[in-house]
């Protein structure tokens, strides 16, 4: 009966207090046990269903790139706490937050998809924002060129964006060619797979060049642009996207409906969010 529903009332791997690790405390999958249990006042634990009385000093957990071998701590920077968790986000919107990914080559609809599945998800009351390579290019990247660090940066910084909206219980919609699957991967492996939903938008380079609603292919073509995603830069189709969608056999409104179907399929169910978004809104029958 619920649509986008997960079982929001697991602790979060970044939910932790400061003091000594007592040894029953588990620690979440993937933390390296030895040095939490090796410290001593200032040791970080988490803390299994009370993250809303914790007092959060800092997350260990190092963010989707560690570009630095320093810890957080050790640069003297700590984490300001949360004051309501993301499963209080989620219970109040009444779906669930999830990462929707969109990638593919330049033209192949990841924008023009992503607006249309943004209205949709407005229309049936779920919270969304949308992340564009277009736009997030003249503010918050603006620094970045096309080169394999730029497109890497890009993308690093734009899956630590998306992840602040998801512990806000938002359906954050990102629309990046992000070409490299390593990059994509390493999102996927600090966001995890549930709520990491990689969409391979998929449409053949001619098509793309066909298209090509700002010109752009034609002047990489004729050399005014180089390192170009698809001529002469690669592009790395995801080796097992959760979605393919090929938009050069769906229309707009037929990629969104799977979408929307994969949400719904998937969203899963502790079943007992009685937020906003009734299940009278959210049924099958208002794709
Ligand atoms: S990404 O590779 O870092 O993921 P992003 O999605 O942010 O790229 O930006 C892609 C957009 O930048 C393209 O749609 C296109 O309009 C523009 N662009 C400018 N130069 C290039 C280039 N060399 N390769 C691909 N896209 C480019």
């Amino acid at each position: 009966m619920s649509r986008f529903r997960g079982s929001v009332e697991q602790p979060h791997a970044e939910q932790f207090i400061v003091g000594r690790v007592p040894s029953e405390v588990p620690l979440p999958a993937g933390r390296n046990e030895k040095p939490d249990r090796e410290a001593s006042a200032f040791s970080v634990a988490a803390v299994a269903g009370t993250p809303e009385t914790s007092l959060h000093v800092f997350s260990t957990n190092p963010g989707i790139w560690d570009t630095t071998s320093a810890s957080p701590a050790d640069k003297n920077i700590f984490s300001a706490a949360a004051g309501v968790g993301r499963a209080k986000r989620e219970k109040q919107n009444g779906h669930r937050a999830r990462i929707i990914w969109l990638t593919g080559l330049s033209a192949s609809g990841k924008t023009t998809i992503a607006r249309a599945l943004e209205q949709r998800l407005f229309e049936l009351g779920c919270h969304t924002a949308v992340l564009d390579g277009d736009n997030l290019r003249h503010g918050l990247c603006a620094d970045l060129g096309f080169s394999r660090e730029d497109r890497q940066e890009n993308i690093r910084r734009v899956g630590e964006v998306a992840r602040l909206f998801l512990d806000t219980g938002t359906i954050a919609i990102s629309a990046f060619i992000s070409p490299y699957a390593a990059d994509r991967d390493n999102i996927r492996k600090h966001v995890g797979d549930g709520d990491f939903i990689e969409v391979y938008v998929k449409c053949s380079l001619a098509e793309c060049e066909r298209r090509d609603p700002k010109g752009l292919y034609r002047k990489a073509r004729a050399g005014l642009i180089t390192g170009f995603t698809g001529l002469d830069d690669p592009f790395e189709p995801p080796a097992a996207p959760e979605l393919v969608l090929d938009t050069e056999a769906l229309t707009v409104n037929e990629t969104v409906k799977i979408i929307l179907e994969y949400l719904d399929n998937t969203g899963e169910p502790s079943g007992n969010i009685d937020g906003n978004c009734s299940s009278a809104v959210l049924t099958t029958e208002t794709l």
